[in-house]
């Protein structure tokens, strides 16, 4: 059987759907159905009605124009999403409420109100523009999850210039690429950041960096572990010195709807990473229209998304969407399983959540640890669950539902990507029969489809390639530097008015989507994309290799694994010491989620005649092998296996 038709199999053995409790029906942001059809029938007035709920210092001239693949939203509109943020919710009188509830990962916790983070972003906005970072200016991020990395993000919004949030995990040269391919002039980041009682060192691998990134200025730093770290005289500053001497208030900059509000690196097929492009009035209008309607948020919800910052589900998730809606926010710098595996659920216990979002992965690693943690704590808070980041096995569904939301709680599988910059596929939990497994339907106002490769859309019951058929507000508007890489990967195979995604989906008879991993060259581990051109690249940097090859094994926890088929060049072997070194610079070259979990030293790979690594097959080798939990040694039988596939498989493929 292939693995999608194994997938689908295993979808199809839980057969059960779930209406919206009654209770939970009766008090929903959204409960008539209707809002489908209005959507469906006028997308632009539905999205300029959602655009309403903003603040506009200009309203714009056009909802949508568009010469596909380009698209622009609210064109001739002004805005500043700070001021959306923050100013409007505090000169109406809710300056008081909490906009994080912080939880250091040590135990120190900090509570922040709209009010104080106003101020915050204001300060901190008020010295970059000190600096001499102005509107168009690129500023860096790379900090762990403490709250100046949301006021990070807001600052550089408040005065017009894209951040360019660097995930904490990834390594010296990956920020160090990402930095220069941005032409960043300010970084921001820490001395280090607390990952399971050990201090990752942020500011040292940004001095490893920035060695090599001629366009940064500045590198401003937070104060947050106490470690040790060089200081560039003239270059750096401390954070707490430059905010000190600045004004808490500052002239938001008046933003056009389609300006640039941020990059965001994300990877392709390709060994380069995509800066993806966000712009202002559109983004915002959808990422707080799902945020509100998906999450159904009332004013007394506190909502916890467990992301990081350094991927899209924080950016709109943690900070845009849920500021946007004035909403009280959980943000936790660390680990799950520390000091112990309930800290999630101690977290949700002590602040009352009443909404968490997580991925797949952290469900399934709950489950392997067992009910004994979440069976310690008091969750009645909780009235409604979400996930992301990759398909959700239903098993994993069915106990999040059971365990977490004690049978009460819906659960919003949302389907979307760093590229569609919200939510697109997504039950609204006061509407939706739900079904384990199924992101359920488009939301409102968004055209999604299911074709074959001619493009043809495929009958109901059928699988395919899942495209977006009109465009969407969020959507990136282009990569970083790189159109013709935009339009090749999203828009060439079915032409510019069809979005591909890049996944695999089916639809039941029922209409909905079923989501089946990606059918390109990006694997998705533990909910992180990474290309396997990628870790290649990596993997061939060790001067050691002479060649690699990288694929994906499924893996019960982290979705998929990463299996790496390595051939060294002479004089080296494949011995348990090699295999330390090439995973330490994997983790040197990306970071440690980039880490191979299986290397299989080959003298070979299997090619075709035009010399193409036939990937498929290696696939197959590692899907079809028992492989050991951590990486194995040079394995005579897959080697073999190996050389007879390339004698039986002399074609192209
Ligand atoms: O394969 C899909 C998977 O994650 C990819 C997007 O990854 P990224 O840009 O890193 O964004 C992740 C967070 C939005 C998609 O192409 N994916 C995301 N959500 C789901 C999903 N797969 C199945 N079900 C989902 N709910």
């Amino acid at each position: 059987m292939s693995e999608p038709q194994r997938n689908i199999e295993a979808l199809l053995s839980e057969r059960r759907s779930f209406p919206p409790p009654q209770a939970f029906r009766d008090r929903a942001v959204v409960r008539d159905p209707a809002i489908y059809e209005t959507a469906g029938a006028d997308h632009e007035a539905f999205w300029a009605e959602q655009a309403g709920h903003l603040r506009w210092s200009r309203i714009w001239d056009s909802v949508m124009e568009r010469d596909a693949p380009w698209v622009t939203w609210f064109k001739g509109g002004h805005l500043n999403a700070t001021v959306n943020c923050l100013d409007r919710h505090v000169e109406a009188g809710g300056g008081d409420k909490v906009a994080y509830l912080w939880e250091g990962e040590p135990g120190d916790a900090r509570t922040i109100t709209y009010g104080e983070l106003l101020e915050d972003v204001c300060r901190l906005a008020n010295a970059l523009r000190s600096l001499g970072v102005r509107k168009g200016d690129r500023v860096n991020i790379y900090l762990g999850m403490i709250p100046e990395l949301p006021i990070a993000m807001l600052a550089c919004a408040r005065i017009g210039a894209p951040h360019s949030v660097v995930f904490g995990g990834f390594s010296a040269e990956a920020l160090r690429d990402r930095i220069n391919d941005a032409e960043a002039k300010v970084l921001i980041t820490a001395d280090g950041a607390w990952r399971r009682g050990q201090v990752v060192p942020l500011k040292a691998n940004a001095d490893d960096a920035v060695r090599e990134c001629p366009s940064i200025e500045h590198v401003i730093t937070v104060r947050r572990c106490g470690n040790e770290h060089p200081f560039t005289a003239g270059r750096d500053h401390w954070y707490h010195e430059l905010v000190a001497e600045q004004p808490p208030t500052c002239e938001p900059e008046d933003m056009e709807a389609e300006d640039l509000l941020y990059l965001l690196y994300t990877s392709g097929t390709t060994g380069k990473p995509k800066g993806i492009v966000h712009t202002t009035g559109g983004y915002l209008t959808q990422v707080a229209a799902t945020h509100r309607m998906i999450f159904d948020i009332h004013d007394e919800d506190v909502f916890w998304c467990a992301a990081d910052c350094g991927w899209v589900t924080g950016h709109s998730y943690i900070v845009y969407g849920p500021l946007a809606n004035h909403t009280t926010g959980v943000m936790y710098e660390g680990a799950p399983d520390w000091p112990d595996k309930d800290r999630w659920w101690s977290i949700i216990e002590k602040h009352r959540v009443s909404i968490l979002y997580t991925a797949p992965t952290a469900i399934r690693a709950f489950m392997r640890w067992g009910t004994e943690y979440p069976g310690k704590h008091d969750l009645s808070s909780l009235r409604l669950l979400g996930t992301v980041g990759e398909p959700i096995n239903p098993e994993a569904w069915v106990w999040y539902w059971t365990v977490i939301g004690g049978e009460r709680c819906p659960v919003v599988d949302t389907w979307w990507q760093t590229e569609t910059g919200a939510i697109l596929i997504s039950p609204l939990p006061g509407i939706t029969t739900l079904k384990p497994g199924s992101a359920t339907i488009p939301f409102p106002g968004i055209a999604a489809d299911v074709v074959d490769e001619t493009g043809a859309s495929v009958p109901l019951g059928g699988g395919g390639y899942l495209v977006l058929t009109h465009p969407w507000p969020a959507i990136a508007r282009t990569i970083w530097g790189d159109a013709d890489r935009y339009v090749e990967t999203y828009f060439r195979r079915f032409g510019p008015d069809v979005y591909v995604a890049g996944d695999g989906a089916r639809r039941d008879e029922d209409g909905y989507f079923w989501l089946l991993g990606r059918i390109d060259d990006v694997m998705n581990v533990a909910g992180h994309r990474l290309s396997t051109f990628e870790i290649e690249s990596a993997l061939v940097d060790d001067a050691k290799v002479a060649e690699a090859a990288v694929v994906s094994r499924p893996d019960d926890l982290k979705g998929e694994a990463i299996v790496a088929f390595v051939t060294l060049k002479t004089g080296f072997e494949g011995d348990g010491e090699m295999l330390a070194e090439l995973r330490e610079h994997v983790t040197k070259v990306i970071g440690p989620i980039a880490k191979p979990d299986n290397i299989i030293f080959t003298p070979d790979l299997p090619k075709t005649r035009s010399g193409k690594i036939m990937r498929r097959l290696l696939r197959d080798v590692a899907r079809g092998n028992s492989l050991g939990d951590v990486t194995t040694l040079a394995n005579a039988e897959i080697v073999e296996l190996i050389h007879d596939m390339v004698e039986t498989v002399p074609t192209d493929e």
